[in-house]
């Protein structure tokens, strides 16, 4: 049994080592990011000096609701810009969904495609975008990365939550409810063209989701900094982010009228984006998938849960590294010791968690279901994330039934 989990696991290195070798070819895409406050009016002006005279509009039905858009729809009026607004995406976006938004994209002759909202909104948003560029491809499909011969049309990305970093990376989560599978599809064609990150979009968002919201983004930075995958630009970008959001999230959350913090958390969202697209996320991301996709479950609370117990499963394969976080962030001395640093830190991500009343327990976990929850997680981690230290499906139930409430 230990002989051949060694070979299973050398074999998951050598498919990621090779991995590594390809992308280290790849060009990423350009985009264009402007963070300034007012950018939202440059839509209708991108728009039109492209020549798109017709829009696809993804936004939640609470973004639109509240007024947040009404300039933005006048100013694409008063350019002769035809927009058609698609409010229909549910939390944890299904592939009903982006079937629902193709329908409206083609019925409508749209020829872009603008995404307000949270994760959701925007992954769903790109899988509409994929869909109608790549007719022929199923959902099963879009699994595969070579599979997407054709980039979306032209895309800009506001995101309204500070977290997914939807808005710049190459991937988007969708789960199929008729095979309840929640993944990942990810393509250098799935890159969004403009990017506005406006804090004021931010600042009506509760409490709990901005927390949720927070902890996914941190979540991104540090299993990029400790992937496999990492590169100096993706660790500068990591730590950049990791060092915002643990100044500013607590602030956001107990105050989200707090402009400074809400538009350093866009911030840090957006650079941890920057961070693991290219590096990767790890475990604490297939299991809490796995989660949401059999609960429904709100994703960046189930990855704080998470965190703190996968962070220890890596143990000394990642001490160094979480050590950098901490002395990066303050929350230890450069002579403090490796293992004492990189406790720090978990247990500074545990009292955060406290604060923003996230339990350690996810109430919904059944115990009969982790063994399906392991095993979907781990289909989807091994060999595809470049974690530290590879996991096993008893590990892996391990770390689940401490979940349980
Ligand atoms: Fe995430």
């Amino acid at each position: 049994m230990n002989i051949f989990w060694s070979l299973k696991k050398a074999g998951y290195r050598i498919q990621q080592n090779l991995f590594k070798f390809f992308m280290s070819f790849v060009t990423f895409p350009v985009q264009t990011v402007y963070s300034n406050p007012g950018d939202m009016e440059r839509i209708p002006d991108i728009l039109k000096d492209k020549g798109l005279d017709s829009v696809f509009i993804a936004c939640s039905k609470t973004v639109l609701a509240s007024g947040a858009l009404d300039t933005l729809l006048s100013g694409l009026k008063s350019k002769s810009v035809n927009y058609t607004i698609f409010d229909r995406i549910q939390p944890n976006a299904t592939t009903d969904n982006a079937s629902d938004g193709r329908k409206a994209y083609r019925e409508n002759s749209c020829k872009a495609i603008l995404a307000i909202g949270g994760g959701s909104v925007l992954d769903c948003a790109k899988i509409v975008g994929l869909s109608v560029s790549n007719p022929s491809l199923t959902y099963e499909d879009m699994k595969r990365m070579s599979a997407i011969k054709k980039r979306m049309p032209l895309f800009i990305a506001v995101p309204t939550t500070a977290g997914t970093g939807s808005e710049s990376t190459l991937g988007a989560v969708i789960t199929n409810v008729h095979t309840k599978e929640k993944y990942a599809v990810i393509s250098l064609h799935n890159m969004c063209d403009y990017v506005i990150l406006d804090e004021t979009l931010t600042l009506s968002l509760p409490s709990p989701i901005t927390a949720y919201t927070g902890m996914d983004a941190l979540t991104h930075a540090i299993e990029a900094y400790i992937s496999k995958y990492a590169t100096e630009y993706t660790n500068t970008e990591a730590l950049k982010a990791i060092k915002l959001i643990l100044e500013n999230l607590p602030a956001a959350v107990k105050n989200g009228a707090d402009t400074r913090s809400r538009r350093n958390m866009l911030l840090a969202s957006n650079y941890a984006a920057n961070a693991f697209t290219r590096a990767y996320t790890g475990y604490v991301h297939t299991i809490s998938h796995a989660f949401g996709a059999l609960y429904n479950s709100n994703h960046g609370k189930t990855n704080a849960a998470i965190l703190p117990l996968v962070l220890r499963f890596y143990g000394k394969s990642v001490e160094k590294k979480l050590a950098e976080i901490a002395v990066y962030s303050g929350l230890a001395k450069k002579e403090d010791s490796t293992a004492y640093s990189a406790a720090k830190l978990i247990e500074h991500i545990e009292s955060l968690n406290t604060a923003f009343g996230i339990t350690h327990k996810i109430p919904e976990l059944k115990k009969p279901d982790i063994p399906l929850i392991a095993k979907k997680a781990l289909a989807e981690g091994n060999p595809s994330y470049p974690v530290p230290k590879i996991m096993n499906f008893y590990e892996c139930c391990g770390i689940i039934e401490k979940l349980l409430a």
